[in-house]
C-alpha cells in the first residue's frame, strides 16, 4: 500500500473516531407523553412546581373515564401547612375506598411512572391504616404499602417512587386499591406522573445479556416487558439534580452522601466547566453531564498506597428477594489521568466480584469520555423484607496501575419485577437498620470533609476514622484496630511499593553510611525531636545531600516520618524542599533531601557568622516572596489543600542561589484536634493564637506564622528572644507595642536603615500586620501575601508600571479598608519615613 492510501486510511478513521464521541451538553431528551397529574386539585391550568406543569386531576380526563357507579373516591386537602412540603402536588390528595382506574392515552413504549405521596392525617382517616395497592399493565408495582411507614424509615415528610413499565398498546391504565376489605380501608395519592422514555435507555438486553454478579457462566437477560423500580439514582460527589434539571425525563438524581461509610468521604474537586464526552451506546441525553463531572474517589496520598487497606464502600436499602439492575456510570474527567493503566479496580457487590481488573479509561476509549457498566445482582430473601445492597471498590493491585486510587461518578439501582410480574417488597420494619445508618450525622461528614479536604491529610485521619467507624461496627475490636492502623499507615512492604510506584528513590544503609562517614558527629548539621541531620554526599561523592535520621526512641519521629514521606513524595515545587528518597533498614528511618548550601534562614538573619554580610533588603523580599509562593502551591495548587502547621524561620532553607524551601512536613500531620486529642502543634512565637483557643485549624493558621517571619526578616530579631529584665519578648506582641507607642523605627533591623523604599516598607508592613490579625478571617489569603510582596519588591525597584489595579483592590475589604496605595490613616501617621 502506497503512502497516499495510507493516508487516506488514517483521515478516514480520524474522521470515524470524531464521530464516535459527541460533546453535548445541552442535548436533552423530548419525550412525547408527558403528564404530570396533582390528584385532588380543581385547577385546570398549569401550575408550575421543580420544573414541571402541574394540571388537577378532578376535571381531567384520565379521571372521567372511571363510569363505575360504585367507586368510591374523593378528594381532600392536606390538614395545614407544612413549610417543607410544596403546595403542589403534596398539599392535596385523593382518597379511594375501591378499586380506581386512572387511564392515560400514550404512545407505545416504557415510561416512567412516578408516585407521590405525603403521608398526613386527612380529614377523619388516619394515615396509619393506609395500605394501598398500585397496578399497571398487569404489573403490581405496590401491594400493601404503607406511605405512613416508609416515609417514617427515610425520614422524610413526602417522598417519590419511581416506576418503569413497557407500554404495548396505547392504553396505560394505573389502578389503585385499598389493600384490604373492610368498611374504613384507604388508599390514597398525592401526584402522578406518567414521562415517556428512550426505548433502549435501561433495558437493550434482548439480545445483549448482563454478568449475573455470582453466577460467572450464566448471564442475565432482561425483556422489555419487565416493568423495574428505581430504588437509587444518585449524583456521586455530586449536588442534588432536580428534575428540572435532568436531560429532560425529570429524573431525581440525588447525593451519595447518606449511602456512603462514613470514612470514604472524600470528594474529587469538580471541574464544572469540563466537556464531557458521549459514545453513541449511551447518548448525552441517557445522563446529566454534571453526574460525570463530580466523583468520589479514595484519596490519593502516596499514590493511594493506604488504599490498599480498605475498600470505598456504599450501602443501598433494598427489597429482599428480587433480582436487581445495577449500574455504575464513570467518567475520568480529570488531567493527571489519561492513560490505560492508571487507575485500575475491583468492583464488587454484595461481596462478590462483580468486575476484576475494571480500567475505566480502557474501557470508555479515553479520558473526559462517558461510560456506565450493568450488572445484576441476585439479593435472596430474608425475613426482615429489606437488606443492604453492598458496592465496594477496591484498587486492583495486581494490575500495578499507577495510581491505587478508584472512583466512581453515579449508580443507578434499579428493583426488576419477578415472574409473577410483582414489584412490591415488604413495609420497613423496625428490626432492620441500614449500614448506611451508622453513618456520621451531616455535620460530622461536614467536618471530615474539612479534615480531608482541609489538611490534605486524608491517609493518617482517614485511618483513624475508619477505625473508629468500624470499631463501631464492631467488625474490628479495637485493639486489633489499633494495631491495624498502625500497620496501615506504613509497613516496610508498603514503602517498597511506593518505591515502585516510582515516588523517590530507595537507599541502602550501606550508602547511607558510607554518606556520612557512618553518622561522623562532625558533620551533624542539626538534632531536634526528630532526630539528627547529617550532610553527606551520595553517587560517588558527586550530589551533596541532608540526610535526615530519626531517633528510633522517639515516637514523633516516626509519625513525623510517614507524615513526611506521604506528602513530601506528592509534592514538587520550586519552594519547597524536594525529598530524594529514603532508607529503612534494620530500624532506622531516614530520609533523604537535597542539600541547602546556605542553611536555614533563621541562621541567616540571627547566627551570622562573622564574615557573612547581612541579607540585603531585595534579598530578603526574594525570599519572602518564595516563601509565599511555596505556601500558596500548598494551600491551592495541590489538589487537597495542605496546611503546613509549622512555619518559621528554622523550616525555611536556603539553596546556594538563595531559593528559599520550606521543609518539615512533619507537624502537618495531627492537623485536626478533636480527632486525635492533641495538643495546638507548632512552635511558640509563631502560634496562632485564635488556633490555640479554638483549635480550629484552618490555612490562616499558616499566614499568622507567616505574618510572623515577616516581621522577623524585617526586624532581624527572633520570634520569641529574651528581654532586658530576662523575659521572654515575643516579636508580634513587641512590634504591635512599638505601633502603638509610634516607635516604628526601633523594630527595623539596623542593617536596612535608610535602605528601604517608603511605600515598598508600608505595603509589606502592612501585609505583614494583616496576617497578624486575631482572627483568621480577617487574614489575607496567601493569594493577596502574594500579590503584595511582589508589589511591594516593584516599589523598592521603583518599577510602579506594573500595578493593574488589583493588588489593592480586594473583594473583602482586603489588606487595607483603603482603595488607594497608602495604607491608612492609622499606618501613615506613624510609619518611620525610610528615606535612601
Ligand atoms: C445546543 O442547543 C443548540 C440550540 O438548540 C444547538 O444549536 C446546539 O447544536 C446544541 N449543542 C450541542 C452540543 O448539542
Ligand atoms: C371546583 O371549583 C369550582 C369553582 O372554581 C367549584 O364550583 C367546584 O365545586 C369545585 N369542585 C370541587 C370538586 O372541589
Ligand atoms: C392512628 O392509628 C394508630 C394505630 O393504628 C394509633 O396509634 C393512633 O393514635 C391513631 N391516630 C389517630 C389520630 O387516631
Ligand atoms: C393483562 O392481562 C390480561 C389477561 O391476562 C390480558 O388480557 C391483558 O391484555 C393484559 N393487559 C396488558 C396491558 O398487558
Ligand atoms: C476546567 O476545564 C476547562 C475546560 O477543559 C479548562 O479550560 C480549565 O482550565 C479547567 N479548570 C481547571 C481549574 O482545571
Ligand atoms: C459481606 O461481608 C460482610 C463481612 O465480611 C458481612 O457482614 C455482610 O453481611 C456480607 N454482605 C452480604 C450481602 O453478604
Ligand atoms: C473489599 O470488599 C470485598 C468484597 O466485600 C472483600 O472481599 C474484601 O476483603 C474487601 N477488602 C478490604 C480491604 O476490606
Ligand atoms: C401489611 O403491612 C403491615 C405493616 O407492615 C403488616 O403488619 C401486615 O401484616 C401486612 N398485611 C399483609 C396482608 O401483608
Amino acid at each position: 500500500m502506497d503512502a497516499v492510501t495510507c493516508f487516506m486510511y488514517l483521515f478516514i478513521f480520524y474522521l470515524l473516531h470524531l464521530q464516535l464521541f459527541a460533546v453535548a451538553d445541552n442535548a436533552s431528551y423530548v419525550p412525547s407523553d408527558i403528564i404530570f397529574l396533582n390528584c385532588g386539585s380543581n385547577t385546570s391550568e398549569f401550575v408550575e412546581y421543580d420544573g414541571r406543569n402541574w394540571c388537577g386531576d378532578i376535571a381531567s380526563s384520565y379521571v372521567l373515564s372511571n363510569t363505575d357507579t360504585n367507586t368510591k373516591s374523593f378528594v381532600v386537602r392536606a390538614p395545614g401547612t407544612l413549610q417543607s412540603v410544596p403546595e403542589v402536588p403534596y398539599m392535596t390528595a385523593r382518597i379511594f375506598q375501591s378499586e380506581f382506574t386512572y387511564t392515560f392515552n400514550v404512545t407505545p413504549g416504557p415510561k416512567f411512572i412516578r408516585l407521590h405521596f405525603y403521608p398526613a392525617s386527612y380529614l377523619d382517616f388516619n394515615i396509619s391504616g393506609a395500605f394501598l395497592s398500585v397496578s399497571a399493565s398487569n404489573f403490581t408495582l405496590l401491594r400493601n404499602f404503607s406511605a405512613s411507614l416508609n416515609a417514617d424509615y427515610i425520614n422524610v415528610p413526602y417522598f417519590m417512587k419511581e416506576f418503569i413499565v413497557h407500554v404495548c398498546g396505547s392504553l396505560l391504565e394505573l389502578t389503585f386499591a385499598p389493600s384490604y376489605n373492610a368498611r374504613d380501608a384507604y388508599a390514597f395519592v398525592n401526584g402522578i406522573e406518567v414521562v415517556s422514555m428512550p426505548l433502549d435507555l435501561y433495558i437493550h438486553s434482548d439480545v445483549a445479556p448482563l454478568p449475573f454478579v455470582g453466577h460467572d457462566t450464566n448471564p442475565v437477560y432482561i425483556y422489555k416487558d419487565s416493568a423495574m423500580e428505581c430504588l437509587h439514582r444518585l449524583n456521586v460527589g455530586g449536588e442534588k439534580i432536580t428534575p428540572k434539571y435532568d436531560t429532560g425525563m425529570f429524573r431525581t438524581w440525588d447525593t451519595d452522601e447518606v449511602y456512603i461509610l462514613g470514612a470514604n468521604v472524600y470528594l474529587e474537586p469538580s471541574n464544572m466547566s469540563m466537556p464531557v464526552l458521549y459514545a453513541d451506546n449511551a447518548p448525552p441525553y441517557s445522563v446529566p453531564a454534571d453526574v460525570y463531572r463530580t466523583s468520589r474517589s479514595m484519596a490519593p496520598i502516596a499514590g493511594g498506597l493506604v488504599n490498599l487497606n480498605y475498600n470505598m464502600t456504599w450501602f443501598f436499602p433494598v427489597d429482599s428477594g428480587f433480582l436487581y439492575l445495577v449500574r455504575l456510570h464513570f467518567c475520568e474527567i480529570y488531567h493527571d489521568i489519561t492513560e490505560y493503566n492508571q487507575v485500575v479496580f475491583t468492583v464488587f457487590l454484595n461481596n462478590q466480584t462483580a468486575e476484576q481488573e475494571f480500567d475505566p479509561i480502557a474501557l470508555s476509549g479515553g479520558p473526559g469520555v462517558a461510560m456506565h457498566r450493568d450488572y445484576a445482582v441476585m439479593v435472596p430473601q430474608v425475613k426482615e423484607g429489606k437488606q443492604d445492597l453492598w458496592l465496594d471498590l477496591h484498587p486492583d493491585k495486581d494490575s500495578r496501575p499507577r495510581y491505587y486510587t478508584a472512583f466512581l461518578n453515579g449508580v443507578e439501582i434499579f428493583k426488576l419485577s419477578n415472574v409473577d410480574k410483582n414489584l412490591a417488597g415488604l413495609n420497613p420494619s423496625q428490626s432492620f437498620k441500614s449500614r448506611s445508618d451508622v453513618k456520621p450525622t451531616h455535620k460530622n461528614l461536614q467536618k471530615l470533609k474539612f479534615i480531608l479536604i482541609g489538611c490534605g491529610l486524608g491517609a493518617v485521619v482517614l485511618l483513624i476514622l475508619l477505625c473508629l467507624v468500624l470499631s463501631s461496627l464492631k467488625v474490628i475490636r479495637p485493639t486489633k484496630v489499633l494495631s491495624w492502623c498502625g500497620l496501615a499507615v506504613y509497613t516496610p512492604n508498603q514503602i517498597e511499593k511506593s518505591r515502585k510506584s516510582s515516588f523517590c528513590r530507595h537507599f541502602s544503609l550501606r550508602e547511607m553510611k558510607l554518606a556520612t562517614n557512618d553518622f561522623d558527629e562532625s558533620l551533624l548539621v542539626d538534632t531536634g525531636g526528630f532526630g539528627s541531620v547529617y550532610k553527606g554526599r551520595v553517587d560517588s561523592g558527586a550530589t551533596y545531600v541532608a540526610i535526615k535520621r530519626a531517633n528510633p526512641m522517639s515516637e514523633q519521629g516516626v509519625s513525623e516520618f510517614e507524615t513526611e514521606i506521604l506528602l513530601l513524595s506528592q509534592l514538587r515545587h520550586n519552594n519547597l524542599v524536594s525529598l530524594l528518597g529514603y532508607c529503612n533498614e534494620d530500624g532506622e528511618m531516614i530520609l533523604v533531601y537535597d542539600f541547602m548550601a546556605n542553611g536555614t534562614l533563621y541562621d541567616r538573619l540571627h547566627l551570622r557568622q562573622g564574615d557573612q554580610p547581612p541579607l540585603s533588603w531585595i534579598q530578603r523580599l526574594e525570599i519572602c516572596i518564595g516563601v509565599a509562593r511555596g505556601l500558596h502551591y500548598l494551600h491551592t495548587g495541590t489538589k487537597h489543600k495542605i496546611i503546613h502547621r509549622d512555619i518559621k524561620t528554622t523550616n525555611i532553607l536556603l539553596d546556594h542561589n538563595w531559593v528559599p524551601k520550606i521543609s518539615d512536613f512533619g507537624l502537618s500531620k495531627e492537623c485536626y484536634p478533636s480527632l486525635a486529642n492533641t495538643n495546638v502543634k507548632g512552635s511558640i512565637g509563631y502560634l496562632d493564637p485564635e488556633c490555640c483557643q479554638s483549635h480550629k485549624l484552618t490555612e490562616k493558621t499558616d499566614l499568622y506564622s507567616l505574618g510572623v517571619v515577616l516581621l522577623e526578616v524585617l526586624c532581624a530579631r527572633p520570634a520569641v528572644s529574651q528581654g532586658e529584665d530576662g523575659e521572654h519578648v515575643n516579636l508580634a506582641e513587641w512590634v504591635m507595642l512599638c505601633f502603638e507607642n509610634g516607635r516604628v523605627e526601633q523594630i527595623v533591623d539596623s542593617n536596612l536603615e535608610g535602605k528601604i523604599e517608603k511605600e515598598c516598607f508600608e505595603l509589606y508592613l502592612g501585609v505583614a500586620m494583616k496576617c497578624l490579625a486575631d482572627r483568621g478571617v480577617e487574614r489575607p489569603s496567601i493569594g493577596e501575601v502574594l500579590e503584595n510582596l511582589v508589589q511591594a519588591m516593584h516599589f523598592q525597584k521603583n518599577e510602579c508600571t506594573v500595578l493593574n489595579g488589583n493588588v489593592h483592590r480586594n473583594d473583602n475589604a482586603g489588606l487595607y479598608g483603603h482603595s488607594d496605595l497608602t495604607p491608612g490613616v492609622e499606618f501613615s501617621e506613624i510609619i518611620m519615613p525610610v528615606g535612601r
